[in-house]
Formats: structure tokens, C-alpha cells, sequence
């Protein structure tokens, strides 16, 4: 069977989609996406996730380019089209093609492409089971990583250097000292007093769905939470550490820079929030 994407209102063979190279996402990485979970065939918090595509579009100054319930639409067919069950729909929109000029085109229409794919279940379910090791590094990103831009260079270079280093993921570290997020994650730790921690939202880390989610889920646990910015050396201490993000939900961590967070082993209150989240994600 082969896969399928949508191309500016068609839907072409995965392997044939094309993208003008002038582009404007091909030339300056001006565009925004989303990555929305699905389960079951339902996407995941997909509102959320439409009101965050919606928000960095507004950011950057872009145009939605359609209605959202067309949007949905496409969406939706994407997945069926590639009998995705339990996988994940990527959703891209750059602000067009255009002659390579820095400033905004006049005229340009927002190119759209969407693609589905399967979850690799069993490396998500190793992932969960074991746990998995992050490397702190410097945070190279721009000021702005609130807004889901596909300009990745810092992220990718991140996670390459932590794959390198036999890591799973980079935990990235601000000037002063603090962990921002994941490469591709939100960052939590539960600290010695059983609270739960990750950093606030702002400027600094991307507004994950997954951690949002989390947090309401956390609460309705009886669960404190506490959003402040956490250091590396207090994450090393701390009862618990995992990551989150919409492909895997949570991935315990158990080795930060090589030394073993509590007792190297998946986290109590990690595991239970992963299961709570099955009650709070909406499916639609
Ligand atoms: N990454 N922080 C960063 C920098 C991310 O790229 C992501 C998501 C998250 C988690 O956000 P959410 O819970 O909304 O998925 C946090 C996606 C999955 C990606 O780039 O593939």
C-alpha cells in the first residue's frame, strides 16, 4: 500500500509530493506546523492543537489557508487514506511561493501539505517500560519558541548531538542555568517533596498540548503542581524526570547526564499520569 499526502489540494503518492523550491518554507523556514496524535482513528486534542496552529499562524502574520472545518476535513481523510489507526497527522503550512525576497510577498497563497503515519508502538512501549537517558545542553533557539515554527536547526542539532551521546533526548539549558524544554519535548521532574515540576509558559517553550493536558490530569489527581523552571542538578535528585509530547504521551527518564534519577527506574507518578491521560485527552 503506499502512502499518501496532501499537496495545496490534492492528495498525491507519499513518495511523488512536491513543493516549488521557492517555496517560502524550502527558502526561510517561514511557515508553522502541528503534529496531532491519533488513536483508535481519532485525533487527539485536536482543538488544542488547531487553536495552537491557529495562534503561530497569527504570530507570523500568516493566513490560515482554509476554513478549519475544511481543515479538519483533510486532516481526517489524510489518516484514511492511510489506514492510519494509531500513528500521528503532520500538518504544515508555510506563507507560499514567491521570488526569494526577505520581506512578505504580496501575493503568495499559504501552501498546506498533511501527512499521516503509523506510531512505532513497540519502541514507544520499550521507551516507557525502561526509560529512557537525556543530556543537558546549551539552548541555541530563538526568542520566540513559543510559536510552532518549522525553522529546526538548534532542535535537530540538539537531538542529534544526544543521540550521539547514546541519549534519547537533549535537555536544553538557558543562560541562566535553567532547563527550557526538550528538543522535541516538554521536561517535568517530580521534586524530593512529591511535586510535580516544569517550567512555566512563555517565550522560552514551545505550549505543549500533551503538557497541558498533563497538568489538568495532574490536578484532578490530587497531584501539586508547581510551574518554575528546574535546574539540571536539581532534576538529578529529584524523585522523578520524564518527558512529554503528543507522539508517546510521557517517556520516563532515568539517567540525566549519565547519573540515575531516584532509583533509575520509570517513575511512579510518570506511569500514573500516563495512564490519567487516557481520561482527559479528548478524541474527536
Ligand atoms: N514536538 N517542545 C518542543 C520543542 C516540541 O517540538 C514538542 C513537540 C513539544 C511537545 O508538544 P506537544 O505536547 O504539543 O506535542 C515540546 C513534535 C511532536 C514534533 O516536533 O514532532
Amino acid at each position: 500500500m503506499s502512502r499518501i499526502a496532501y499537496v495545496n489540494g490534492h492528495y498525491v503518492r507519499h513518495a511523488e509530493a512536491c513543493i516549488h523550491i521557492e517555496d517560502r518554507g524550502y527558502q526561510f523556514a517561514d511557515g508553522v506546523y502541528e503534529v496531532c496524535g491519533v488513536r483508535g482513528g481519532k485525533l487527539m486534542d485536536e482543538t488544542l492543537h488547531l487553536e495552537r496552529l491557529q495562534r503561530s499562524l497569527r504570530e507570523l502574520r500568516m493566513e490560515m489557508p482554509m476554513p478549519l472545518a475544511a481543515l479538519k476535513h483533510i486532516l481526517r481523510e489524510t489518516l484514511r487514506r492511510n489506514h492510519v489507526l494509531n500513528g500521528m497527522v503532520y500538518c504544515q503550512v508555510t506563507r507560499g511561493v514567491a521570488p526569494r525576497d526577505h520581506p512578505f510577498p504580496k501575493n503568495a497563497r499559504p501552501s498546506l501539505v498533511v501527512t499521516a503515519k503509523r506510531l512505532n508502538e513497540a519502541r514507544i512501549a520499550a521507551a516507557v517500560a525502561h526509560g529512557v537517558e537525556v543530556v543537558t545542553m546549551p539552548d541555541q533557539r530563538w526568542a520566540r519558541r513559543d510559536i510552532k515554527s518549522i525553522a529546526l536547526l538548534p532542535n535537530i542539532l540538539a537531538k542529534q548531538s544526544a543521540r550521539e551521546a547514546g541519549a534519547y533526548e537533549a535537555w536544553l539549558v538557558d543562560a541562566e542555568g535553567f532547563v527550557t524544554e526538550g528538543s522535541s519535548t516538554n521536561a517535568w521532574i517530580v521534586d524530593e517533596e512529591g511535586r510535580l515540576v516544569t517550567r512555566p509558559e512563555g517565550p522560552d517553550i514551545l505550549h505543549g498540548i500533551t503538557r497541558h493536558v498533563i497538568l489538568q490530569a495532574a490536578r484532578s489527581e490530587g497531584i501539586e503542581v508547581v510551574e518554575r523552571p528546574f535546574t539540571p542538578q536539581e532534576a538529578k535528585s529529584a524523585r522523578e524526570a520524564f518527558i512529554s509530547a503528543s507522539s508517546a504521551i510521557i517517556i520516563p527518564v532515568i539517567r540525566i547526564d549519565g547519573q540515575a534519577v531516584g532509583n533509575a527506574s520509570p517513575g511512579l507518578v510518570a506511569l500514573r499520569l500516563r495512564e490519567a491521560y487516557g481520561r482527559f485527552g479528548e478524541l474527536s
